[in-house]
């Protein structure tokens, strides 16, 4: 039997990361997973260049049901201090919008890097590996049942990380490890996902695929409301785009609808009849001078009106009915894209019963959970990783 202090399940972003930084406090530590490649996730992530943190994140930046939980962990653990680590390791970044820090070469960097954080803690690392059962033991600690044979720890470190991508290692083993130790769990939902609506509702926007535009979209109400002014896309079955994914993450019911500024730098319903009283164009072409020229023809088709009329000749009603529709523009979807296309995973292990300071269960001494197993979610841009790398620290702090 072997024993180690303490056994990290999952070697994704929060598991390299928690597994190198308790090593190097000198625990002996197993990392294990049941993936053949390591850290699929990273190397995917950022379109293959790994948006690794947000400057500016912060605890407004994340859903949850306990909006405070992540508080401690991401002021301990701050982004200013991973760009710290990253440019120890010489990987050489740039900022891209918003905050958003993306390697310049390649995330294969990033992974580099946690392997040789855990390298320098001596930390082992079976994989792929996979864990039958996790048993508390009488006198404390737990034993392991994994493929490679039983082990001891007196801490286990579930760091499982969330459902989207089930092709490239997701699982629901911590969700499933959690609730037998009588956490909760927080409903999963695919998050920062496109939306897809109806063949048939959808059938007069299905041309605009490929389009792209900025907008401003809200929905949702009360605590869990959110507003993105981002880039949106058309796509055959939906929307999809910065400001979608983002929007996604607030659905929190299938028949919330979500509120589109389709031409948020301005006012069209009074532009439109500002230009009646100068202006001898037509209201197609008047129309498409402010909007993109495939949405501005689908957009008048919808509306009923005459593209071919001169702008003199519209009526103030209609004028003012057209803009007024492009500012909100108010739909709900039928679904979404599911986990094979999500980014990550709302809901999760409950925080209810967690310590926001270690991580550590309340209701068994020595569990943790990291990362995006746990029910805290991330904004678009840099902040689930950073959620990984805090709530590792923290936990790497207290084993
Ligand atoms: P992560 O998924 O990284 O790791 C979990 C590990 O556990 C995996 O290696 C898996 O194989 C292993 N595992 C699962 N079940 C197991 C079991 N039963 N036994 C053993 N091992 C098991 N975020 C961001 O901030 N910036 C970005 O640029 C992107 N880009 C991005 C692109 C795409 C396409 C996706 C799908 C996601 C992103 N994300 C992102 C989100 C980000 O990748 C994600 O939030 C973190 O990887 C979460 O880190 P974790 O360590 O919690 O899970």
């Amino acid at each position: 039997m072997q024993r180690f202090d303490a056994v990290v399940v999952g070697a994704g972003a929060a598991g390299l990361f928690c597994a190198g930084q308790a090593g190097q406090r000198g625990l002996k530590v197993l990392l294990i997973d049941h993936a053949a490649k390591l850290g699929e996730k990273i190397r995917i992530s950022g379109g293959g260049r790994c948006n690794f943190t947000n400057r500016e994140a912060g605890p407004a930046n994340f859903l949850s049901e306990n909006a405070a939980f992540c508080r401690s962990a991401l002021a301990r653990y701050t982004p200013q201090d991973f760009i710290k680590l990253v440019q120890r390791h010489g990987i050489a970044f740039h900022e891209k919008h918003k905050g958003q820090l993306f390697c310049d070469d390649s995330s294969e960097q990033i992974i580099r890097m946690l392997q040789d954080e855990c390298q320098a803690g001596g930390v082992t690392r079976w994989q792929p590996c996979s864990v039958a059962d996790v048993r508390p033991r009488a006198g404390g600690g737990f034993e392991l049942d994994t493929s490679h044979g039983p082990v001891q720890a007196r801490h286990v470190v579930v760091a499982t990380g969330g459902l989207p991508v089930p092709k490239i290692g997701a699982s629901d083993w911590g969700l499933r490890l959690a609730e037998k130790f009588g956490h909760a769990i927080v409903t999963p939902r695919p998050a920062l996902v496109p939306l897809t609506f109806d063949a048939d509702a959808w059938a007069p926007f299905a041309a605009l695929a490929g389009l792209s535009l900025p907008v401003e979209v809200s929905c949702g109400s009360g605590k869990v409301r959110g507003r993105f002014l981002e880039d949106l896309l058309f796509t055959h079955r939906g929307l999809s785009g910065p400001a979608i994914l983002q929007i996604s993450s607030y659905r929190t019911a299938d028949d919330q609808p979500l509120h589109i500024d389709l031409a948020p730098e301005i006012r069209l319903d009074e532009e439109l009849l500002a230009a009646k009283a100068t202006s001898r164009r037509q209201l197609g072409n008047e129309f498409a001078a402010r909007l993109p020229q495939r949405l501005a023809a689908t957009w008048l088709a919808r509306a009923g009106l005459d593209a071919a009329r001169p702008l003199p000749e519209c009526r103030d009603a209609d004028l003012q009915r057209l803009g007024r529709s492009v500012h909100d523009w108010q739909l709900t979807a039928s679904g979404d894209e599911g986990w094979r296309k999500a980014e990550v995973m709302r809901g999760g292990v409950s925080t209810r019963d967690l310590s926001s300071q270690t991580m550590e269960s309340r209701r068994v001494p020595g569990l943790y959970f990291i990362g995006e197993v746990v029910d805290v979610t991330g904004w678009l841009g840099g902040y689930n990783f950073q959620w990984a790398w805090s709530s590792a620290a923290a936990c790497a702090q207290a084993l």
